[in-house]
């Protein structure tokens, strides 16, 4: 292991330092990709520092990236190196306060024997074969148009494709017209950020909330304003009145789950009018219901077209696949088109003609018939396992839809000693707390089902309640 050092006497905490120093190690290559660091028990004693000083700053470096955990204990090094080039660390420039604020979201490959990650679906439900002859006709019919770019807002026939999709399934007014393809949602919502925002603007956002959007209003020069949920979803009396842009999950608060009521759709809307501001409705997992029926979208009851719905198919397919759609206001169309054409100039051609025909071959119905009964499985023996836990130390949050189910966990220890046990026992978790960024964040835990077996889970949560208890 290498030599670290810590200093007392400097500002930074012991914790970061030991992160800084591990950190810049695996990134210049110091520490190479497979190195077991140190157990934590073990650096604890050689710097005279506590153990959660130490597992502070090695679940940092696994929420991150640099470091994964192994089954049956272990901290691994991870491969984080950009390039061959052997002089990539070395550089004269330095990244704005803003961008260097960007904290790592993702949190990397997994290879813990139970994956409880938000944000990931099953790799196993990926209908390949289909998948392959969408992209193969896709080609073929583009083969003559290779030689362009295209059209920015995408290919007319596959936003007609969209434009069926989303009316059918979830009930959204669109037009082809106004529909513009996308790299997924994140990218939809900066374009309209762009577009819509001027520096300094005040743009609004759940909190707890996803944090990426966060990242890319504040990019994008807004005052990101963090506004509290309920159990009815965003709590529109506390919404800045100077907003210009607001960012909701209606369908499925991220991460409490909340659905945005009926009365508090329409009262957001009227707090629209009257502010004149901006709504941007991010529908990203509403594919997947399990009970209750999907309220009307925000985009449906607006009456003056404020209001952006934004689409993706991170979930219903692969977020590796970076694809996901805008449906706009028509009269935005030509702005955010142009901001589009400045930003990535068009939409991936091929992916987005294998979606159009994968759409039209009747394939996307298919696979979510299939993806729905798979995770609605899931879904119940999540909600059993979570019902069977000691009442107090894990509370499940009524959530009927999506990829995940929240859980508070009050009597928790703190994260680092939770992290640590979890790695212990093979098990890897979404923390509550990094989808905190304006308040006082809340213990718990987002549990993801997208990833796990479903046989996994009920040995899972007997290994969270075993971490939560100690
Ligand atoms: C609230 C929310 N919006 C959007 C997305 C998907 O974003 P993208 O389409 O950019 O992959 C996610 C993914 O986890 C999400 O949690």
């Amino acid at each position: 292991m290498m030599q670290l050092f810590l200093d007392s006497t400097r500002d930074r905490s012991m914790s970061d330092q030991l992160y800084d120093q591990l950190a810049e190690a695996i990134a210049s290559g110091r520490l190479v990709p497979g190195t077991r660091l140190m157990p934590t028990r073990a650096v604890a004693a050689d710097l005279g520092v506590s153990r959660s000083t130490v597992t502070g700053a090695y679940m940092r470096l696994v929420a991150e990236g640099y470091v994964e955990g192994r089954r049956g204990g272990g901290s691994i090094v991870l491969d984080t190196r950009a390039g061959d080039d052997p002089h990539w660390t070395s550089t004269a420039l330095r990244a704005t306060p803003l961008a260097a604020a960007i904290g790592r979201y993702e949190s990397g490959l997994s290879s813990a024997r139970y994956d409880l990650t938000a944000g990931r679906v099953d790799h196993r439900l990926f209908p390949l074969a289909e998948w392959k002859r969408s992209m193969n006709r896709a080609l073929t019919s583009l083969a003559d148009r290779l030689g362009r770019y295209g059209d920015p807002a995408g290919d007319g026939e596959v936003r007609a494709a969209l434009a069926h999709w989303v009316a059918r399934s979830r009930a959204v007014a669109a037009r082809p017209e106004q529909i513009v393809i996308t790299r997924g949602a994140a990218h939809a919502i900066d374009l309209v950020a762009r577009t819509l925002l001027s520096p300094g603007d005040v743009a609004a956002v759940e909190e707890p909330g996803y944090p990426p959007v966060i990242a890319l209003l504040r990019l994008a020069g807004a005052d990101v304003v963090g506004v509290p949920v309920d159990r009815n979803g965003i709590v529109v009396d506390a919404i800045p009145e100077n907003a210009r842009l607001v960012y909701v999950t209606p369908s499925h608060q991220y991460p409490l789950g909340a659905v945005l009521s009926r009365e508090r759709r329409h009262a957001l809307l009227r707090w629209a009018r009257r502010r004149d501001a901006g709504i941007i409705e991010d529908d990203y997992d509403s594919e997947f219901r399990y009970s209750s029926r999907p309220l009307e979208p925000l985009q449906r009851l607006d009456g003056d077209g404020r209001v952006v719905y934004v689409g993706t198919f991170s979930k219903v397919l692969s977020p590796a696949l970076r694809l996901g759609f805008a449906v706009l206001p028509i009269g935005l169309v030509p702005a955010v088109t142009a901001v589009r054409r400045a930003v990535d100039f068009v939409p991936p051609a091929a992916t987005a003609a294998a979606m159009g025909s994968f759409i039209e071959s009747g394939a996307l119905d298919r696979h979510l018939r299939r993806a729905r009964r798979e995770y609605a499985t899931r879904y119940r023996m999540l909600r059993a396992a979570l019902s069977e836990a000691p009442i107090g130390l894990l509370t499940a949050l009524p959530s009927d839809a999506g990829l995940h189910i929240t859980a508070m966990t009050p009597d928790a220890p703190s994260d680092e000693i939770l992290m640590e046990r979890a790695l212990e026992r093979g098990l890897q978790l979404s923390l509550l707390h990094r989808t905190y960024q304006f308040s006082e964040p809340q213990p718990g835990v987002v549990l993801g089902f997208g990833a796990i077996a479903g046989d996994d889970i009920p040995p899972a949560i007997h290994r969270l309640v075993e971490c939560l208890r100690g």
